[in-house]
Formats: structure tokens, C-alpha cells, sequence
């Protein structure tokens, strides 16, 4: 247990009246010693073409002293294996359903047509398989797979339906790139949770949880809350997926050595570059390059996630403080390392990965406009509120909540269009399937900002957003894209629409 966090949950503890977060977890907490990091095995398909998923139920202990939980997984009892696949390969892939209710596997990152995406309206019944074929049509990339059961995503995923899809060429070796799967690269799929004073894994959404988006206060890190790893003493690659339910991480070293940026969510940038704090949301991927060559112990952290509005979400949060307080005002330890004896094969950080990044589009099919909406019919807190279950907020994209049987907007294939997004009240990153995009202007106002640079599928909204997507995939009516807010009570609550390509 590291004491620094110890004692600043004990102290949260006793200046916080209430119930409060920090109370579990100096309860829990205090028992656990810092786990070995999981490496869950790699699925390599470059050979066999074949994909077998099993999403099923199970028991995970995520602590070594807690006690076991209920989850859900993809051939394991909690998450799902790293897949990995071959650009210009056809997967034939099998999803068979062994939960007690309907579940969709979307592919995000992926693309691939409408009719095999896994979105909401390809929900596999309970004992039934999916045999979706997808051709590999793209450069390399860090993408997943995850639950999309409308309006069920939020407790699918957070109970463990979520993976890694890794997209290779061969040439990592060429490039300079660590590439030992498990050694000196090292998937990361970060999520926070909370848990009951037995370390089982909670999800009970209250209301500042249907509005901001759940938050734990444990980060666990391939299914290990707060774990340790070794690692060579050497450049290593991590790469790093946001597979939380609504939190924005802002990861940094303790001891403020830089991350060198390699890839963002949809592929390789041309050349590292170094930042001290990279930022990351929901459905975000990034890869990192990291010097352990000096040998010393290193922590990464994050940083109070401050996304909870201006002061009229304040204002109407206001009782609710105290909790605030303990679940996103806090660093948050993730993962430590310990870089061992042995070299290992990259020491070297590459000058130059990939191609440079195509000139940005300035012509365009078509402008969209997408505002992000929090409060249709009214205040959270009245009666006789729209929301998917009817105990939350109805929330949806342009005055308008999801309807499975309304397609949104009709695009035309092989085209790129300007869309502008903009968010309401908090960050929501919009998430588009079927492609990728380049952010065109954010929040800076000027060049995006370095999360922002190089091929994306995920973008946070802090105000307003513009993208350039190009459409290369044809989606069907019956089996439109999404493009949808990936804080996922919110997807659930109806910040979400969707479109067809032809
Ligand atoms: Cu990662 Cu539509 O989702
Ligand atoms: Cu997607
Ligand atoms: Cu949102």
C-alpha cells in the first residue's frame, strides 16, 4: 500500500461528513498490497484468420484480499484478451452470447461496414453466435472491442465486456519500435471503479452519476486495482486505452519524466513527441514511449479530473460536494515501475515513425452541426423526465435522444465533411463509427492541442470541436453508425444518433 494515498484517504475520511468514497477506500485499501500488473494473453490471429469470443459470466477478485465479484468477460471472467490482426487480413470472427441478456460487441476503432460493426442494432440474443467477417483495411492502430447493448452499455462494459484490437503490419521492428508483447510493450486498459468495504465491484448510479458520468475511485489497470509491474531498463511502449465509464485521466509521472506521443487512437503519428501530462478520455487510445533506462522506480498517476461543469452544475450539485471531493479532487496512484536489472532491446527512442500526417482537407462535402445536450425536459431533479429507464436525466444530440428506428443523418460514401460539435454543461468525448477523423480547431482556438494531433476516432468536446471525417464505409439503414458522446451514462441516457453511408 503506498502511504501517501493511505493517509490522504484517512484524512478525506475525517474531515468529510457523510458518506463518503474515501471511507471505502481507506477500509479496503488498507488490507491490499499493490497487485502484479495482469498482462492478459495475446489472441495473435495473423496466422489462424480465426477470432472465437465467448462473452460470459464470471467471478473476478480484483485485490488479493477482496473478496470475489460478479463480472462479465470475453473468454475470461473479466475483460477480454488482446487480439491482434494483420492489416489486409480477413478476420472470420465468432461472438457467442453466454450471458443471461442480449449483448453487442462493437468493434470501435475498426473500419469496417455498418452491417458488422457491432452496434445496437446487431445485439446477439442470449446462446446465440455472431459471425461478423471483417477486412483489415488500415494502418496500424491500438483499437478495442466493447459491449453496445442499447441502453446497457455502461454496466456491460464496467462489469468487464471490453478488450484490445491491435492492428500490425510487421514493421515494428523496421520502425525502431519496442514490440515484445508483455516485455517492452505493454497494453493498458485503464478504468476506475469503486468497491464495497469487501473489494467487491459496485455500480449503483446515483444522481451526479447519471449527470457526470459514473467514477470510481480505485484506478485498476487489466483488471488490478493500483498494480506494479517490472519492465526492462529500456525504452518501452505502452499503450494506454481509456476504457472507463466517463473518466478523463490526466496521466504524468511522478517523478515528471516526459511520455513520448507515438500513436493516437486511429495510428501512428510521424515522430514521437515528448509531453509531461497527456490527457485522455473515455474511448481515447495513445501510445507512449517511456525511458526506464536510468533504472529508478516511477509511478504514473492522474490528475483530479475536473470535468463537473461551470458553476450552474455546481449550483445544482451543490449538495452533493463532499462526494465530488473524494472521487475526482484526488490524484489517483495507477501503476508503478520497476525497471530491472536487465537491458532490453530498444534504447533508443526513434526519430521518425511513420509517414507525415496528410495535409489537413479544406474542402468539404457538407457541414454538420452536432450540439450535445444534458437536460432535455428539464431539470434532472423534477419528475416526469424522459431518460432511457426513466429514473435519470434524457439526454440527447441536437434537441433530440436516441431512437433506435430514426436514422439521424444520411451521408454520402467516399465523401469528407466538416462536422462541428458542441457540448453543453460538461466535456463529453464524441465518438464517430466507421471512421477516422483530424481534428480540424478545439478549446485552444488555435492548432489543436497535442492530444488532438494526427488520426482520431474519439475527440473530448471542451466547448466546441471541429472535425474533418472522411466517409470510406457504406452503413445500411438497418444497420446505421453511431456517432455518440462516450461518457457511457450519457450514450445510455440518449446523447447518441446515428447514420447511414451510401
Ligand atoms: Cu466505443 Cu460506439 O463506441
Ligand atoms: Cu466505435
Ligand atoms: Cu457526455
Amino acid at each position: 500500500m503506498d502511504r501517501r494515498y493511505f493517509l490522504k484517504g484517512s484524512l478525506a475520511a475525517a474531515t468529510t461528513a457523510a458518506v463518503s468514497v474515501a471511507t471505502m477506500r481507506a477500509a479496503w485499501a488498507r488490507t491490499s498490497a499493490r497487485p502484479a500488473l495482469p498482462m492478459p494473453s495475446l489472441l495473435d490471429l495473423t496466422q489462424s484468420g480465426r477470432l472465437d469470443l465467448v462473452a460470459q459470466q464470471g467471478t473476478h477478485r480484483f485485490g488479493q484480499d477482496s473478496q470475489p465479484s460478479s463480472t462479465f468477460g470475453y473468454n475470461q471472467s473479466y475483460l477480454g484478451p488482446i487480439v491482434r490482426a494483420n492489416q489486409g487480413q480477413e478476420i472470420a470472427a465468432r461472438v457467442r452470447n453466454d450471458l443471461p441478456e442480449p449483448l453487442a460487441t462493437h468493434w470501435h476503432g475498426l473500419l469496417v461496414p455498418g452491417e458488422v460493426d457491432g452496434g445496437p442494432h446487431l445485439a446477439i440474443d442470449p446462446g446465440e453466435a455472431w459471425k461478423p467477417v471483417l477486412f483489415i483495411d488500415q494502418p496500424p492502430a491500438t483499437a478495442w472491442f466493447h459491449a453496445h447493448t442499447h441502453p446497457n452499455t455502461a454496466r456491460q462494459v464496467y462489469s468487464g465486456l471490453a478488450g484490445v484490437f491491435q492492428i500490425s503490419d510487421g514493421q515494428d521492428g523496421e520502425r525502431g519500435l519496442p514490440h515484445e508483447h508483455g516485455v517492452d510493450d505493454l497494453t493498458l486498459v485503464l478504468q476506475d471503479r469503486r468497491f464495497d468495504d469487501f473489494g467487491r465491484l459496485s455500480y449503483r448510479l446515483g444522481m451526479f452519476d447519471r449527470m457526470q458520468g459514473f467514477r470510481g475511485d480505485h484506478i485498476v489497470v487489466n483488471g488490478a486495482p493500483n498494480p506494479r509491474t517490472s519492465i526492462p531498463r529500456s525504452i518501452v511502449r505502452l499503450r494506454l486505452l481509456n476504457g472507463s465509464n466517463a473518466r478523463i485521466y490526466h496521466l504524468r509521472f511522478d517523478d515528471g519524466r516526459p511520455m513520448h506521443v507515438m500513436a493516437s487512437d486511429s495510428g501512428y503519428w510521424p515522430e514521437p513527441v515528448p509531453t509531461n501530462e497527456l490527457r485522455m478520455a473515455p474511448g481515447e487510445r495513445f501510445e507512449v514511449l517511456v525511458d526506464f533506462s536510468d533504472g529508478g522506480d516511477v509511478s504514473l498517476l492522474t490528475g483530479p479530473d475536473q470535468n463537473r461543469g461551470g458553476p450552474g452544475m455546481m449550483g445544482m450539485m451543490g449538495n452533493m460536494r463532499s462526494f465530488i471531493t473524494g472521487l475526482v479532487d484526488d490524484d489517483l496512484p495507477i501503476l508503478s515501475f520497476h525497471p530491472e536489472g536487465r537491458k532490453g532491446a530498444i534504447d533508443r527512442m526513434p526519430e521518425k515513425i511513420d509517414d507525415d500526417l496528410d495535409q489537413l482537407p479544406t474542402n468539404f462535402a457538407r457541414k454538420r452541426e452536432f450540439s450535445l445536450d444534458m437536460m432535455l425536459g428539464g431539470m434532472p431533479m423534477g419528475r416526469g423526465m424522459m431518460g432511457g429507464d426513466g429514473a435519470g436525466p434524457a439526454m440527447g444530440i441536437n434537441g433530440r435522444p436516441f431512437d433506435m428506428r430514426h436514422i439521424n443523418e444520411q451521408v454520402s460514401l467516399g465523401t469528407t465533411e466538416q462536422w462541428v460539435i458542441e457540448s453543453d454543461m460538461l466535456m463529453h468525448p464524441f465518438h464517430i463509427h466507421g471512421v477516422r477523423f483530424r481534428v480540424l480547431a478545439d478549446e485552444t482556438g488555435q492548432a489543436p492541442r497535442l492530444e488532438n494531433r494526427g488520426y482520431k476516432d474519439t475527440v473530448l468536446v471542451d466547448g466546441r470541436a471541429e472535425v474533418a471525417v472522411e466517409f470510406t464505409q457504406p452503413a445500411a439503414p438497418e444497420t446505421p453508425f453511431m456517432y455518440h458522446c462516450h461518457i457511457l451514462e450519457h450514450e445510455d441516457a440518449g446523447m447518441m444518433g446515428q447514420f447511414g453511408v451510401s
